[in-house]
This record gives structure tokens, sequence and C-alpha cells, in this order.
């Protein structure tokens, strides 16, 4: 080895993960934006096939989850993991092969699922030669995420490192025990279990998904990069290791509250329902250990919009983690269950907490990167807080409106038994709400593509050889 790599981070597979967030984050939240409208006008389903509601919403979700978030979350981990433990990643070409390997399966998700091809389990739609792809490449991702660790020059393993490491550890199991299924063509496979057994383990994994895909691992994200930007030491490392156990050892019980009033036995469901209502403990914890980080430097608040990023998605990591157990108590779930009042809650967590506390990150992480000093243009920086804050808000607002309308609509009775309104009359309430969401999703849209324009300018300006200068380790 000579002494220009072994003293140089392995910058290239996070800048390559680093661009495909935003690239990832445009088509994922561009279709979301689409579907938005189809909702309101179904027209632009076009009547085929290829371009209805019911194939690209998986489309959508399997991009701003799988494309944007996992990009965001390797470059991240990868970044934050070399300068955490003062050393280079582990198997370099090992990383770069689950660089591409995971653009692979994103490629191989575009073209499948708009062709029809699905497994028809939600967050796991995709077939199961896609699912081994999935498989090899995480394994990949495991040996150098933990080699790095196994490799550190410190001694001591940060908070944020553990959080990612149980957020890779937690998704290799839940990816292969939901994806069990016996294969009958090249491109249609049968799940393994049956009926109320096959539903639990769809939703245990479906609930872990979000608490250690959409959550585990932004926490890892928010414990290094909200101290870096803050420029203060993390609030209390004390709590930060009480939340990191709380946390991950309450998640993974909670899954049936997904399936309240349903073929579930009721002591499941009950189970699911506490387990919820504790969750608000280590969830809460995490969040005030993350906001107090900023204890004395809150005045930077006033000109930093990297910082407004990262804290504003920790008041919607906050927000969402409060309605989440209100949601999971049955007789609030009997009101909010298939209504629009979901909706909401998902995009509170995923626009609010999930995307803000990425696009934060990339903000900080892009220029280092790329060997500048700062992102080409900081006001377009804050032009696209106040975008994104605006449009998740617009957004959460809406479906709240909406699902308590549908929630209160579909149970109103007559005094003699008979329904009060008909479906179609549910529905009619919901347009306004439909498009104050398509507007909503708009904006936030709108604010990517200033942070494109922003990444492009700043990426344009950087030479190859800084980026070298700014690898090095100190
Ligand atoms: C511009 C931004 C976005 C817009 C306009 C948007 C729009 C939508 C729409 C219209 C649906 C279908 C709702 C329904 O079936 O009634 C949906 C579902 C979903 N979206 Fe988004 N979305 C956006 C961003 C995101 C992001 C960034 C994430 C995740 C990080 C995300 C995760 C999801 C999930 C998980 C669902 C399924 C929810 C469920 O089944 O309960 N979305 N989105
Ligand atoms: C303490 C934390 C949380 C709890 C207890 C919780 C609880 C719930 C409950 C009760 C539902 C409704 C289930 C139903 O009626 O079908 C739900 C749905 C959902 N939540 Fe949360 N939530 C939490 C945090 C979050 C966060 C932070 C996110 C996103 C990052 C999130 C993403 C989702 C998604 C995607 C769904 C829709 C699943 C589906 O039906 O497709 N949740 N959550």
């Amino acid at each position: 080895m000579n002494t220009a790599t072994s003293t140089a981070y392995h910058y290239k597979v996070v800048r390559q993960f680093a661009i495909m967030t935003v690239v990832w984050g445009i088509v994922g939240m561009g279709l979301g934006v689409f579907i938005a409208a189809q909702l309101a006008w179904p027209f632009l389903n076009f009547d085929l096939p290829w371009t209805s509601f019911g194939r690209l919403r998986p489309l959508h979700t399997n991009a701003v989850i799988f494309a944007f978030g996992g990009c965001a979350l390797f470059a991240t981990s990868y970044y934050s993991v070399q300068r955490t433990c003062q050393t280079t990643l582990f198997a370099p070409k090992l990383a770069a092969f689950t660089f591409w390997g995971w653009q692979l399966v994103i490629l191989l998700a575009a073209i499948s699922l708009p062709l029809g091809f699905t497994s028809s389990k939600e967050y796991a739609e995709l077939e199961w030669p896609i699912d081994l792809l999935i498989t090899i490449v995480w394994v990949a991702y495991a040996i150098v995420f933990f080699g790095t660790l196994a490799t550190r020059k410190v001694k001591h393993i940060y908070v944020g490192n553990w959080f990612f490491g149980a957020f890779i550890l937690t998704v290799a199991i839940l990816h292969i025990v939901n994806n069990l299924e016996i294969p009958v063509t090249a491109m249609k496979s049968y799940s393994l279990y049956a009926g109320a057994t096959d539903a639990m383990v769809q939703w245990w994994y479906g609930h872990n998904a979000v608490g250690f895909f959409l959550t585990a691992g932004f926490l890892g994200i928010m414990y290094y990069f909200v101290p870096k930007q803050a420029e203060r030491p993390v609030y209390s490392y004390r709590l930060s290791i009480v939340h990191f156990w709380a946390l991950i050892t309450v998640y993974i019980w909670a899954g049936p509250h997904h399936l309240h009033y349903t073929a579930l036995p009721d002591w499941a469901q009950s189970l699911g329902m506490v387990m919820s209502l504790i969750l608000l403990a280590p969830s809460w914890g995490g969040m005030i250990n993350g906001m107090m980080t900023l204890s004395g430097a809150w005045h930077k608040l006033r000109s930093d919009p990297i910082l407004r990023f990262l804290v504003v998605s920790l008041a919607f990591y906050g927000m969402s983690t409060f309605e989440g157990p209100m949601m999971a108590i049955k007789t609030v779930n009997a009101l909010s269950h298939y209504t629009d009042w979901t909706i909401g809650h998902v995009h509170a967590g995923a626009l609010g907490w999930v995307a803000m506390v990425s696009i934060g990150a990339l903000y900080h992480l892009i220029p280092k990167v790329f060997g500048r000093e700062q992102m080409h243009s900081i006001g377009l920086i804050n032009t696209h807080f106040w975008l994104a804050t605006i449009g998740t808000v617009l957004y959460i607002a809406s479906m709240w409106v909406n699902g308590i309308a549908q929630g209160l609509m579909w149970r109103a009775i007559n005094e003699d038994g008979t329904l009060t309104y008909s479906f179609v009359e549910a529905l009619e309430a919901s347009h306004p709400g439909f498009v104050v969401r398509m507007i909503g999703g708009a904006i936030f849209f709108t604010g990517m593509l200033v942070m494109a324009y922003n990444t492009w300018r700043t990426v344009q300006a950087a030479k190859p050889a800084e980026y070298d200068a700014a690898a090095q380790i100190a």
C-alpha cells in the first residue's frame, strides 16, 4: 500500500453516494408529486397499466426510502465511520461494489415495478432475484462498515456508529426473514408464510424498516452531524447510550400496531400498543439529546441554514414520534387507520425528519468531500430550507384535515343504523386536501431542484487536487 492511500480517507464512494442521493431524491419526490396529482385528478393514470397509481406508488416508496434514503445512509455512514475511527474504509473495492450494486438494485426496481412484478408486501415488493442481489450488497456493506470499526485507530466506538451498526445488522435480518419465499418463475414467488402469520411477519418487517432504516440509521446521522455543525459536543453522552439500548430494545415489539382489529390475536395487538406507548420515551430522549446539543449555540441558527435543517428535522422527529404512539392506541387507531392521517404521519417522519436531516447532513458533507470551504451559495440553502419547511407543513396539515374528516364521515350513522355518508361523499370532501398536498409536495420538490443546482455549482468549482488534499487524515 502506498502512503497516499494509507493516510487519506476514501471519499470517492462518499462523493458518489452523495450525488446519487440528490438525484434519487429528485426522482422519488417527483414521482410523489405525480401520484399526489393522480389522487386529485385521476385522468393522470392515462388508462395505462404502467402509469397507474397502483404501480407508481410502490415505485415512489422504493425510490424515496431505498434509493434516496439508502444512498444518504451509505454516504453519511462511510464518511462518519472513517472520521470517528480515524482510519480509512476497510475493503474499499467492496465499498465501490456496494455503490454499483445498490444502483443496479434501484434500476431493476425502476424497471420491474412499473411492469407489474411485485411480491405485494409493502416496502418489500421487489421480486426474489432482486432480493438476492440486495442481500449480497448488504453483506458487502456490513463487511466494509464493521471491518472499518474493527480496524479503528481509537479505542472508543462513537455512539453514531452504534446506531449505524444496529441499522445495518437489523435490516439484514428483517430483509431475509420477511423475504423468505418460494420462486415459481423467474419473476414470481410466493411467501413462505400464510394468513395471519404472513401479516404478522410483514408488519414486524414494515415497522422495523421504519425503526431501523428510517430511524436508527438517521439517528446515526444526527449524532455525527448535529454536534459537528453546531461545533458542540453531544449534550449528554450517557443519555445517548441509554437512548440507543432503549430504542432498539423496544422498537422490535411494536409491529402489531399496524394490524389493530385484524385476525391477529388480541394479546399481540395489545402488546404492540403498549410497546408503542413506551417507545415515546427513548424517541424523545434522543430528540432532546440532539436539540440540547445546541445549548450555548442557539444564536448560530440565525445565520446557519444547515443547522436549521438539522434542528427542524429533530422537531419533526419529536412530533411524529409523539403522534405515532397516540395512533397506536386502539381506540385512536379505530379512527385513523385507512385514512390520510396515516399518510400525514408517514410524511411528517419522511419529509420532516428523514429528508430534512439527510439534506442538512449533505450540505455539511458535500463541500468537505469535494475539498471546498462551503457550498456554492448559503443563500440558496436558506431558500431550500424554507421551501422544505413550508412544503412539509402543507403536506401534513392537509392530511390531518382529510384523515379526521374521512374517519368521522365513514363511522357516522343515522338513527336507523344506516350510514350517513357514502364513500364517494367522503372522497369528494377529501379533494381540496389532495390538491393542497400536491402543492406542498411540489414546493418540497422545488427545494430539491435548488439543492441540485447548488450541488452542481459546488462540484463544478472543485478540482481533483483539492479533493485529495481534503481527504488527508489530520
Ligand atoms: C415531494 C415529496 C413527496 C410527495 C409529494 C409524496 C407523495 C406521496 C403520495 C401521494 C403517497 C400515496 C398516498 C396514498 O396512498 O394515499 C405517498 C406514499 C408514501 N410516501 Fe411519499 N411523498 C413524498 C416524499 C416522500 C419521502 C421523502 C418519503 C420517505 C423518505 C416518502 C415515503 C412514503 C411512504 C412510506 C408512503 C406509503 C405510506 C403508507 O402506505 O402508509 N414520501 N407519498
Ligand atoms: C415512536 C415512534 C412511532 C410509533 C409508535 C409509530 C406508530 C405508527 C402507527 C400506529 C401507525 C399506523 C398504523 C396503521 O394504522 O396502519 C404508523 C404508520 C406508519 N409510520 Fe409510524 N410511528 C412512529 C414513528 C414513525 C417515524 C419516525 C416514521 C418515519 C420516519 C414512521 C413511519 C411510518 C410509516 C411509513 C407508516 C405507514 C405504514 C403503512 O401502513 O404502510 N413512523 N406508525
